[in-house]
């Protein structure tokens, strides 16, 4: 801003700013910026110069339905992101989309997708990232950090306790306070405490018989108040549609309907709330507000930034398609290798055969899946990931035969080992998958069935029967029934969905140069009925009558409750295994009476002790000795991965948040800190916790 009189940049504070803009708008334009004026723009108002506010989906890329069409860099599914536990990466893939986003013409992703993964059925696990809050809010905060960074809002979403996909514009998430405030609202806490999001996105569940988008309690006394959230609330697409209208919704936060067909916050209603007094002026300034900040944060006023008119048709850059790359190379999680069956040597390979349904399938086509739907400009399939490799390889080594590929299932005698490529798909377009149904990872839809198809299992039982030396690649974006046959196979590797540059990505895994270092970010129960969120119908998908679900198993989600009753998972949160060894030594602790002021510091070395260049992730859970309420036996508080060359040793150094010793008490309606006795255990996986140390907490 200008000061004409003395000729000097002033640029007041962003509050301030609002407030001039919202003093320059008329009643009429303030309706207009409450509600869509298509599928993804705000309406402009001309008079002043502000043009349209664009929103583009995510959170796997910038969509192709969102971006005019866009063809745009298809990132590895974000559940994969998770299982990398580097936090780096997020930070990159965020930044990198965002660059998308502006190229695109918007200002806004709509991503990323946090909430927690509770069933191994919802179909959209494969947008989220974990089942655990911690590790969750850790890649959503730097997924956030790094759309922001380019100057882009992200919107985080969808608040909250949107956990499975069956009836989700009806159904009521039944839920006590503790749980919904210790896991569920813990994930968007630490979120925007740690990235402070310039966006949120109002679910389509209603939370104990309130809808997201309606609901005041939490949009206004949580999200504002108790959260300190800054940013716009949006509501899901259509949201809005189903509560008791305007006053509900402006009265409960909600800044912004969309999208156009959505009919709630219409001009013709609003002014009929006005007269009516329903609402008042100040309550439309109050949920513009939010909005205008946004338009400032985003630099919307001076939209020079935002290239509206020279939006590339496909955008293929390389250093994007890296980012998406290292992220599948670490995402990946080998689950059994027997004997060291994986990497293979090619020097004493002559055949390899790769088979399977999902070996050559190119994922990213418009709406597969729903509105994550990134079409990217080449797609690298696992085979055509191996198919190349072999090609360089064989014109590097010369040796007198050439090593063939086989892709035929009958001829899979012959070769020296099988890649067999399964797992789970997105079906076609959401809209079909939701009208005909798909078992699949999709928007609209939760699986039904925890096993693969039949056929799939049928599969991987005969190609055993010709030719004992199977992987088993999955490509799924949540987890699946791998008790039923994990015997049959020496190897399984989880590579999630990959993205555009996974088939390379897996070629470099599997001929070992370099370990897979991913870890589950989700358990693997070895039946469904184990897994705490199915207990009964009403637990998932829920009591479809009546449209509930109920959260029965309270704060005991994923792997809470699988130590809580000591049931063996197949493979347990935080599990992995590597190529190579590491030993992991010197655990030390700078002070073991912990205050507010001195959080606890984890110290240690870790040494790559075997033949690859891997990496190793230590994790550290809490326990609390005593406690006044019922706690989970442990829970992630801490992490760090370190990559080490064969030979080489580290220093980590991880820190535990004061946080990590506090519960959520229903009777005070807040959290709790508790002095007392604390254990820390550290080790590489939820149940491979070697190491402990005693903590005491002062309240000093
Ligand atoms: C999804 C959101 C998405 C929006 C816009 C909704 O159906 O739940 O995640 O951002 O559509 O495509």
């Amino acid at each position: 801003m200008k000061d004409d009189h003395n000729n000097f940049e002033y640029n007041p504070p962003l509050d301030e700013q609002v407030e001039i803009l919202l003093s320059k708008l008329t009643l009429n334009e303030k309706i207009q910026l409450l509600r869509g004026k298509d599928f993804w723009t705000t309406n402009s108002i001309d008079r002043i110069g502000l043009p349209s506010f664009g929103m583009t989906d995510g959170p796997l890329g910038v969509a192709y339905h969102s971006s005019k069409k866009g063809i745009r860099t298809r990132f590895p599914a974000t559940i994969g992101l998770a299982a990398t536990w580097n936090r780096d990466l997020a930070f990159q893939m965020g930044k990198a989309m965002s660059e998308e986003v502006k190229l695109s013409g918007r200002h806004q992703l709509l991503a990323p997708g946090i909430n927690l993964i509770r069933s191994p059925l919802c179909g959209r696990n494969f947008e989220y990232l974990s089942e655990d809050p911690f590790l969750s809010s850790e890649f959503g905060a730097d997924l956030v950090k790094g759309i922001q960074s380019e100057g882009i809002a992200a919107c985080v979403k969808h608040f909250v306790a949107n956990n499975s996909e069956t009836k989700r514009m009806k159904i009521s998430v039944e839920i006590d306070e503790r749980t919904l405030f210790e896991i569920y609202i813990r994930n968007f806490r630490r979120v925007i405490e740690k990235s402070d999001p310039w966006g949120i996105m109002a679910s389509y569940n209603k939370i104990n018989g309130v809808y997201a988008a309606e609901n005041q309690f939490l949009l206004q006394t949580v999200l504002r108040e108790q959260l300190g959230f800054t940013g716009h609330v949006v509501s899901d697409w259509g949201a809005a549609n189903w509560t008791k209208g305007v006053a509900s919704c402006i009265k409960a936060g909600l800044n912004l309907e969309m999208p156009s067909w959505s009919k709630t916050l219409t001009p013709k209603k609003i002014l009929k709330a006005l007269k009516e007094n329903e609402i008042s002026q100040s309550d439309i300034d109050f949920a513009l507000r939010p909005m205008l900040r946004t338009f400032f944060r985003v630099g919307l006023l001076n939209d020079k930034n935002f290239l509206m008119n020279r939006i590339p048709k496909v955008i293929d850059d390389p250093s994007h398609q890296n980012v998406a790359q290292r992220i599948a190379e670490e995402s990946m999680v080998l689950l059994k290798n027997e004997n060291n069956f994986l990497p293979f040597s090619l020097s004493d390979m002559k055949k390899i055969a790769i088979i399977g349904p999902n070996a050559n399938k190119k994922f990213g086509k418009p709406f597969q899946g729903g509105s994550s739907a990134a079409v990217p400009p080449f797609f690298i399939t696992p085979k055509e990931g191996i198919i190349k490799y072999i090609n360089n390889y064989n014109k590097k080594a010369k040796k007198s035969e050439e090593i063939k590929i086989i892709d035929k299932f009958d001829k899979i005698d012959e070769a020296d080992a099988v890649l067999l490529v399964l797992g789970l798909d997105h079906g076609g377009n959401m809209f079909r998958n939701i009208i005909f149904g798909v078992d699949g990872d999709t928007e609209g839809s939760d699986r039904k069935n925890f096993a693969l198809s039949e056929k799939q299992e049928n599969l991987i039982h005969d190609t055993v029967a010709k030719n004992p030396n199977t992987v088993v690649v999955l490509i799924a974006g949540s987890p699946v029934d791998i008790f039923r046959w994990y015997d049959d196979v020496p190897a399984i590797l989880n590579a999630w969905y990959p993205g555009m540059m996974g088939g390379k990505a897996l070629a470099r895994i599997i001929f070992g140069e370099l370990s897979p270092s991913g870890k589950l970010p989700v358990t693997y129960p070895k039946y469904l009925k184990d897994h705490p969120a199915h207990q009964s119908q009403n637990t998932f998908p829920g009591d479809l009558k009546a449209k509930k679900i109920y959260y029965n198993e309270g704060i005991y989600i994923g792997y809470r409750y699988f130590d809580k009753y000591s049931i063996d998972p197949l493979f347990p949160f935080g599990y992995g295994l590597s190529y190579t060894t590491f030993s992991i030594r010197d655990i030390s602790c700078n002070n073991e009476i912990c205050t507010k002021e001195k959080p606890v510091v984890i110290k240690g070395t870790i040494e790559n002790t075997g033949k690859y260049l891997g990496a190793e992730v230590i994790q550290v859970y809490v326990k609390a000795i005593h406690s006044n309420v019922e706690r989970a036996p442990k829970e992630l508080q801490g992490f760090t991965k370190i990559w080490l060359n064969p030979g080489e040793q580290k220093e980590f150094r991880i820190e535990v948040e004061f946080d990590s010793f506090k519960y959520y008490s229903e009777e005070k309606h807040s959290f709790i800190e508790e002095p007392g006795e604390y254990t820390l255990w550290i080790g590489t996986s939820s149940r491979n916790l070697p190491f402990s140390i005693p903590i005491r907490y002062i309240n000093a």
